[in-house]
């Protein structure tokens, strides 16, 4: 199947034959050394010039995510949430569920955040402590302004938070520059390994004031993962130990293409991919300056609906993705992560004509 759903991902054979590399116990240094040379591949890719320190989370970006926010905003502080997305609107409902004081600026899904009304917003309420924004909304394939976003948050002095599960590894970022104080990503988007393990990057100035926080979940504390992987080389609870090995060796292929050649392959595709669906007068949802390199959202061709369109191209081998809430009846979404040639996005194009055409 090649996968065109924004993670997991079509891996490479090298990722997935990682996996036998055998049985270890977590407890050992054998294991140590691999959480080890993970995180410092993990730094070594997103923060080439030191400043921050990561944590890996067994779990699904989600777990990664909860983890940042229960850590992050301390009692009777506010976090602001920008959300203009199912995931914006995730980082809601875990804030909810933590109990955690919010403010929510919500936009409509196919907008990009105010920078006036955020500043506003953070002007108005002294309570405001973190900020939280969602890099590259899945939901649609935008990219939200983290640039501008984190000039404000440090002039204002707040801690920028950010959802980068499907953003790192697959568009420009530097977390240095563009003032990221908490960065969540995953193992098995653009990063290409398996599903499974997710982390936390932390300016190093940070770990202060979140070690100050009371936890608010024994398992999800970005302190005690943390404290544990730097002094004891453990992970505090048992982690997919194989997932690890996919993982490294996933980073590895990253260090080895670089950054900037996976945003560019991304990019080639992308823009193939996008030139081929206006030619077969498939309608995209976002202008292109909104779009990320890796998920085009498009309306469905006329008088087919979703179920159609995506067990006729299972059929054939290809998962596509379908839209979320509102748009979960008109649109459908093209990711082009993972371990995609040019012949396999050639053979979906011409797949897809055939399904529209009704061949
Ligand atoms: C932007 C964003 N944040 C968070 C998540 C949640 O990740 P997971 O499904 O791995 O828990 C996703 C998943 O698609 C995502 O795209």
């Amino acid at each position: 199947m090649i996968l065109l759903n924004p993670g997991p991902v079509c891996t490479s054979e090298r990722v997935r034959n990682s996996l036998l590399k055998g049985d270890i116990c977590h407890r050992e240094s054998e294991f140590s050394t691999i959480l080890s040379n993970t995180r410092n591949k993990i730094l070594q890719v997103f923060a080439p010039n030191g400043g921050y320190v990561t944590a890996i989370i067994t779990g699904s970006g989600t777990a990664s995510l909860e983890a940042g926010i229960c850590s992050s905003v301390s009692e009777g502080r506010k976090i602001l949430i920008i959300n203009n997305g199912v995931y914006g609107e995730r980082i809601s409902r875990i804030a909810s569920a933590y109990k955690i004081d919010k403010v929510e600026l919500k936009y409509d899904w196919l907008e990009r955040p105010d920078i006036n009304q955020i500043e506003d917003a953070i002007l108005q309420d002294t309570e405001i402590e973190v900020v939280s924004m969602v890099h590259h909304e899945t939901t649609t394939g935008l990219i939200n302004p983290i640039h501008e976003v984190g000039a404000i948050t440090k002039k204002h002095n707040k801690t920028l938070f950010l959802d980068s599960v499907s953003g790192l590894g697959g568009e420009e970022i530097d977390l240095a520059n563009d003032n990221v104080d908490i960065c969540i990503g995953t193992a098995n988007k653009c990063i290409q390994g398996l599903p499974g393990l997710s982390f936390v990057l932390l300016k190093k100035e940070e770990v202060q004031r979140l070690r100050s926080i009371p936890p608010r979940s024994l398992y999800l504390n970005v302190i005690s993962q943390l404290d544990e992987q730097e002094q004891k080389g453990e992970c505090p609870f048992t982690p997919s130990v194989h997932t690890f090995y996919a993982f490294e060796e996933a980073l590895d292929e990253l260090l080895e293409e670089s950054v900037l050649g996976r945003i560019n392959r991304y990019k080639k595709a992308s823009s193939y991919l996008r030139k081929e669906f206006k030619r077969l007068g498939l309608e995209l949802l976002l202008p292109e300056e909104f779009l990320s390199n890796t998920i085009t959202a498009l309306s469905l061709p006329n008088n087919m609906t979703y179920v159609h369109l995506h067990d006729s191209l299972k059929e054939r081998g290809f998962i596509i993705y379908a839209g979320q809430g509102l748009l979960n009846k008109t649109i459908f979404r093209i990711a082009n992560m993972g371990e995609l040639t040019m012949n396999d996005l050639e053979a979906f194009i011409a797949n897809l004509e055939e399904v529209i055409d009704g061949r």
